[in-house]
């Protein structure tokens, strides 16, 4: 696979895409850090005189142009953070964009309208990939966050022209694929979240893997009631207590600790405002909802982080976002920030919490995808990475 230092840049026109997808709220951007993951890639081309135009994605607007969904704002941002002008299309493709590439000086950058905005995007048309392909020389591909969609901007533009992975690409298959192939040990995996459909191919994948498998969040009740406890109204797919457990089954063959919650935060409402009381796993009463792990669960799990080489985590301990329910994510998220193992985050909801708790330069490594580091810790080839390595 090729990298951008590969590249013979001066002159060049790349196609480089990005995953511009940023949390916007009234017409601003509220978190730049996907821009800021792809500024080394976007300066090193510039700097290498190339003539650089990105190209990302923004929501889901299903092949139409959405006027919140339009990249401007995005293209200021980058402009303001790089110190450079950034000239911004209306368009995706078409007499507008020629235009505009054919006014590019060397070290220039322009970034094309959302383009989702086209309904081949998504479809991987051929002939929009074409349209990109026929605007470049080369195309250089950094976006991670997206690499697990095969798109015309992230897959089927690859087939077509010189392709290279951009250096956050690079570093974010690095990581990962470091940390799954060649793991320093004990080696720690924490997986939360709410729901255990989410999350099947991740724990499978997983226990062939690490050492401990450290459970939390909505579907961790499933396991607890595959384990025989009653769970009063927490969340449950009663579908998944057979699949839960085999999980701990499997975990038992490899040898690999299983861990559950010992203790957890019921309450009586889905609020700020709840009534909340911490009891044992076992003892859930029956009008009551597991929303965190306790005080108990939560040192044994910072321990568990503390004495591992590295740890992986995806996906919240509790409801987070309520305050009450936040302490039991605020304490692992900590005990990653204390740990000397290597730490890696991956994107999505706990990228959002380690910035809520403002610990994310405590981290390792933050992956900036969210689907896109889920499905490579369930072991896939994104098609964004297989397109890169194909010729
Ligand atoms: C993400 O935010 O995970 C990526 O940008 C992909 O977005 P998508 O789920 O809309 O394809």
């Amino acid at each position: 696979k090729l990298t951008v230092k590969d590249l013979d840049l001066k002159g060049k026109k790349v196609f480089c895409r990005v995953d511009f997808n940023v949390p916007m709220k009234d017409g601003e951007v509220t978190d730049d850090t996907r821009i800021k993951a792809a500024l080394p890639t976007i300066t090193y081309l510039s700097e290498q005189g190339a003539k650089v135009i990105l190209a990302s994605h923004l929501g889901r607007p299903k092949g139409q142009a959405v006027d919140e969904l339009r990249l401007d704002a995005v293209a200021k941002r980058l402009s303001d953070l790089i110190g450079k002008e950034v000239v911004k299309t209306d368009s995706v493709y078409g007499s507008e964009v020629d235009e505009a590439i054919s006014g590019l000086q060397d070290g220039d950058l322009l970034l094309l309208e959302n383009v989702r905005f086209e309904a081949g995007e998504e479809k991987n048309d051929p002939a929009l990939a074409e349209a990109f392909a026929n605007m470049a020389d080369v195309y250089v591909n950094d976006a991670f966050g997206a690499a697990h969609r095969a798109h015309a901007s992230t897959a089927g533009i690859a087939e077509k022209l010189t392709s290279a992975a951009g250096f956050l690409m690079e570093k974010e298959l690095s990581v990962l694929g470091k940390a799954l192939e060649n793991p320093d040990r004990p080696f720690t995996a924490i997986i939360g979240g709410a729901k255990v459909k989410d999350k099947i191919g991740v724990i499978d994948n997983l226990l062939d893997k690490v050492d401990n498998l450290i459970i939390g969040g909505g579907l961790a009740y499933t396991f607890v009631k595959a384990q025989g406890h009653e769970i009063g109204k927490s969340l449950l797919e009663e579908d998944k207590i057979d699949l839960a457990k085999e999980f701990m089954k499997k975990a038992e063959e490899k040898g690999v600790n299983f861990v559950l919650p010992e203790d957890v935060v019921v309450a009586d409402d889905f609020s700020e405002e709840a009534n909340t009381k911490i009891v044992s796993t076992s003892e859930i009463p029956s009008d009551w909802e597991a929303l965190d792990i306790g005080p108990k669960t939560r040192e044994k799990y910072a321990q568990i982080v503390k004495d591992s080489k590295l740890v992986i985590w995806n996906g919240p301990m509790g409801v987070f976002e309520l305050n009450v329910f936040a302490n039991g994510t605020k304490a692992v998220a900590e005990a990653l920030a204390e740990t000397e193992g290597y730490t890696v985050i991956g994107g999505g909801d706990s990228a959002a919490a380690v910035e809520k708790f403002d610990l994310a330069d405590k981290m390792d490594h933050v992956s900036t995808g969210g689907g896109a580091s889920l499905e490579f810790m369930e072991g896939k080839v994104l098609p964004g990475v297989e397109a890169l390595t194909n010729k």
